[in-house]
């Protein structure tokens, strides 16, 4: 394989990642989490993010050039994700890129968070095909994404209109006094719980509701009825039955990312899911998903975790992509852009 040699940095969120690219091949993909500095106040702390970036950076680099057995000189171009995410977080990985870029004299490419998800499925030994419909869950989005051309067309179907599914896990698993990362700890706990045990809320599923939020998501309203459900156990002088809630929020949760992407799939005619975040951890959303595509006829597409996290090469991949279909530079006069919406591809 072949293809322009890519260094891809990230740094939107709570992992600093570095990757290397040449073309579609992965040749490096170096990850720092600043995930258990966040663990005692049981979600990210931007302020705290943005510091941890700024001392992981360059052992990261380092670690990933390493693995991939290259030098800087070598590279043809560099991507960094410029939004959205966390502004302080985002800015770190903004400005090393930009000094990289001016010192070595190389092409910079400004990429969007989103987009570098699905492109984490250009890493592939069969490549994306589009059009396709996105499924983007974890700690900070839930997006459902209409993918005609990486490069050039990318439509938000619908979003969250409160909590990211995965921050839903985090929230729910406090509520039921579980470690954070909320996700896993959930799967553990409901394991041997009855998903059927209690019918939580499916929000925006109802005929008026569709309408306007057919693509939208909500899952403030199901940490809510968990919530009361805990409580009102507790208020009986009862232990709330934990693996049954896990079970059953978790259920409720996957009912609802899994209807609507397979939803849209149908509505517009396109036969292609592409999950990505690290709620795709979950095993009951991979089983569900699984299980309803091949029912629906749709082709679900799901790269290995440790591309559907936050990481480098995705954003690597979608540099590199760029790159080969000639698209210019975005030279030195972007910012980070918390809000960066998901039709700006590149800067
Ligand atoms: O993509 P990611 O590593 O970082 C960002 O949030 O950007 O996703 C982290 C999120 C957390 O909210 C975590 O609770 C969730 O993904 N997560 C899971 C699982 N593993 C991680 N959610 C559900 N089930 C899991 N097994
Ligand atoms: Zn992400």
């Amino acid at each position: 394989m072949s293809g322009p040699l890519v260094l891809g940095i990230e740094t939107s969120c709570d992992e600093t990642g570095i990757g290397i690219v040449r073309g579609r091949e992965l040749l490096a993909n170096a990850i720092a989490s600043s995930m258990d500095e966040h663990a005692r106040y049981g979600g990210v702390v931007p302020e705290v993010a943005a510091r941890a970036h700024v001392e992981a950076l360059r052992p990261t680099l380092d670690a990933a050039l390493a693995e991939a057995g290259v030098t800087l000189d070598e590279l043809d171009a560099i991507a960094v994700t410029n939004g959205p995410g966390l502004a302080g977080a985002l800015m770190v990985g903004v400005g090393a890129a930009k000094g990289l870029a001016l010192a070595l004299g190389t092409p910079l490419y400004a990429v969007n968070h989103l987009v570098g998800h699905v492109g984490a499925d250009l890493l592939d030994s069969s490549p994306l095909e589009t059009p396709t419909v996105a499924l983007l869950v974890s700690g900070g989005h839930t997006s459902l994404l209409l993918v005609r051309d990486l490069e050039r067309d990318v439509e938000l179907l619908g979003e969250t209109i409160d909590d990211a599914a995965g921050e839903a896990f985090d929230k729910v698993a406090r509520l039921l006094g579980l470690p954070y990362p909320g996700g896993p700890s959930i799967d553990r706990a409901a394991e041997g719980g009855d998903p059927a045990a209690i019918r939580f809320p499916r929000a925006l599923t109802l005929p008026k509701d569709l309408e306007r939020h057919r693509y939208d998501f909500s899952f403030s309203g199901l940490k809510t009825a968990v919530a009361r459900h805990v409580e009102a156990a507790r208020d009986r002088g009862e232990e709330p039955p934990v693996a049954d809630v896990a079970a059953s929020f978790r259920e409720a949760v996957v009912d609802v990312l899994v209807t609507k992407a397979l939803a849209a799939c149908a509505d517009l005619g396109v036969p292609r899911l592409l999950l990505g975040g690290g709620v795709v951890a979950n095993a009951r959303l991979r089983e569900a998903a699984t299980a309803r595509a091949a029912v629906a006829g749709v082709e679900l597409r799901i790269p290995p975790l440790s591309l559907c996290t936050d990481n480098g090469a995705m954003i690597a991949a979608l540099g590199a992509r760029l790159v080969e279909a000639g698209q210019r530079p975005s030279g030195l006069g972007f910012a980070a852009d918390s809000t960066l919406p998901v039709t700006t591809i590149r800067s």
